[in-house]
């Protein structure tokens, strides 16, 4: 699984829930991450003269994992734009990594949301891009003040099982679209 939060800052809540997730995962399953950081805003012009670096490093993790886990942040009701801007990147040809890939997705805020509204509108996201994410478990993180330490560091046992429960769905689901 290649995980991803949309957040760039270092004590960052969703990279703190990508982190927790490779404390809790299922017998099986690896998870490595990608920082978002290098990526540059999508510009045509830069694409036209060749993917920059890293974006292409971007491109070949997605494609060689067999899963992705997204941690969003919620900006104005919607997904940050730093992962936005990776999908864009992500999405374009040829052969688009992201295309048919399952995808399970979570994100915190401080507020009382947890990001739900950001989810909607990623899954609406994955649809263009044909990322397969599955309905139910939803992993809303509220109140993230609470439950992480000032570093980022998931200091809360209920969202460690909420995570852990969303991998599990992650897992069955990608068995399951390869038909095994
Ligand atoms: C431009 C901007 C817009 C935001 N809009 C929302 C929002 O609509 N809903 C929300 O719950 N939090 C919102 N926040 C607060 C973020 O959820 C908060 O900064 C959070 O810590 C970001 O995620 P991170 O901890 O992973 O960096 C916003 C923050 C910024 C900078």
């Amino acid at each position: 699984v290649l995980g991803i939060a949309g957040s760039l800052r270092q004590a960052s809540y969703n990279r703190g829930l990508i982190r927790a997730a490779t404390e809790v995962l299922p017998d099986g399953m690896t998870l490595e991450i990608f920082d978002l950081l290098p990526i540059p805003v999508y510009n045509g012009d830069v694409e036209a003269q060749g993917f920059p670096e890293p974006v292409r490093q971007l491109r070949d993790r997605i494609a060689v994992a067999d899963a992705l886990l997204f941690a969003t942040a919620e900006y104005n009701a919607s997904v940050s734009g730093v992962l936005k801007n990776a999908i864009d990147w992500a999405s374009r040809p040829p052969n688009p990594p992201l295309d048919a890939k399952p995808l399970a997705m979570m994100g915190a805020t401080p507020g009382m949301l947890g990001t739900s509204r950001a989810q909607y509108h990623l899954r609406q996201i994955c649809v263009n891009v044909n990322l397969l994410t599955f309905a139910k478990p939803e992993v809303f993180v509220a109140n993230a003040a609470e439950k992480f330490d000032k570093q980022g560091n998931l200091t809360d046992a209920t969202t460690r099982k909420y995570i852990r429960g969303l991998l599990e769905a992650l897992a069955a689901w990608t068995r399951k679209l390869r038909g095994e």
